[in-house]
């Protein structure tokens, strides 16, 4: 009897191993991308770019150049007063809780704006799972809006919805007229893959998923 169960739980613990061996490779980290500072000064004049603002769908698959890529992250969320640390988009309550998960073909990386770097998250291409809409896999970078709860301690978890989604939004906007300014192409989209995406950027519990966006020269 004893003996059985001793096998049996071999045969468990065997059968556990072999389960996490055809499990997906674990994240494998990428190294920082340090990017260029921000070109804050000039642009298009607003006005200009509010006529411009539009939808894209059709991307070529050409890079964004560094510059360009940390100009747009710093419109869409970075640190315009760095005295207090405030930033380019509103914020509700100031929680500053939205974090832009960067996807590129070969990895996802988080935008650090203070630091001004991409840090590594998770390795592969994932922008596929950015959107249930296939033209996604065309952009060059798409940004992955991330709320993060615990920087919302002070919020009823319906407030932290809302407020994850807004804050996102906003964001959003300033992407869009970023993209008018500088000749490229975007969409926010709430067509996220919430079933493919959660996973494949370790996405955790106390985590938002709210809206992904795409960039890139139209084509
Ligand atoms: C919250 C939000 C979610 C959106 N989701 C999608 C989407 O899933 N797919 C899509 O193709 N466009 C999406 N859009 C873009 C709208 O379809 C687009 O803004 C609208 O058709 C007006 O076009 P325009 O942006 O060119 O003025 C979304 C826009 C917003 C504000």
């Amino acid at each position: 009897m004893v003996g059985r169960t001793i096998l049996r739980a071999g045969l468990a613990a065997a059968l556990t191993s072999a389960l996490l061996l055809l499990a997906p490779a674990p994240a494998v980290a990428q190294e920082t991308i340090k990017l260029p500072a921000p070109e804050t000064k000039g642009g298009m004049p607003l006005m200009d770019a509010l006529t411009l603002r539009k939808s894209t769908r059709l991307y070529d698959d050409r890079a964004l150049p560094p510059q360009v890529l940390s100009n747009l992250l710093w419109a869409a969320f970075g640190i315009n007063r760095p005295e207090s640390g405030g930033r380019t988009a509103p914020s509700a309550r100031g929680a500053n809780e939205i974090d832009i998960y960067v996807a590129t073909p070969d990895a996802v990386r988080i935008y650090d704006p203070k630091a001004n770097e991409l840090r590594p998250h998770v390795s592969g291409d994932v922008r596929a799972k950015t959107s249930v809409l296939p033209f996604v896999r065309n952009a060059p970078v798409v940004l992955i809006y991330v709320a993060d709860r615990v920087r919302m301690p002070k919020q009823s978890e319906e407030e932290q919805n809302q407020n994850a989604i807004a804050d996102a939004a906003i964001i959003g906007q300033n992407v869009y007229l970023f993209a008018a300014s500088a000749g490229l192409g975007t969409v926010i989209l709430g067509s996220v893959d919430r079933k493919a995406l959660p996973p494949a950027i370790n996405l955790r519990t106390d985590q938002i998923l709210t809206y992904t966006q795409p960039v890139g020269y139209p084509k």
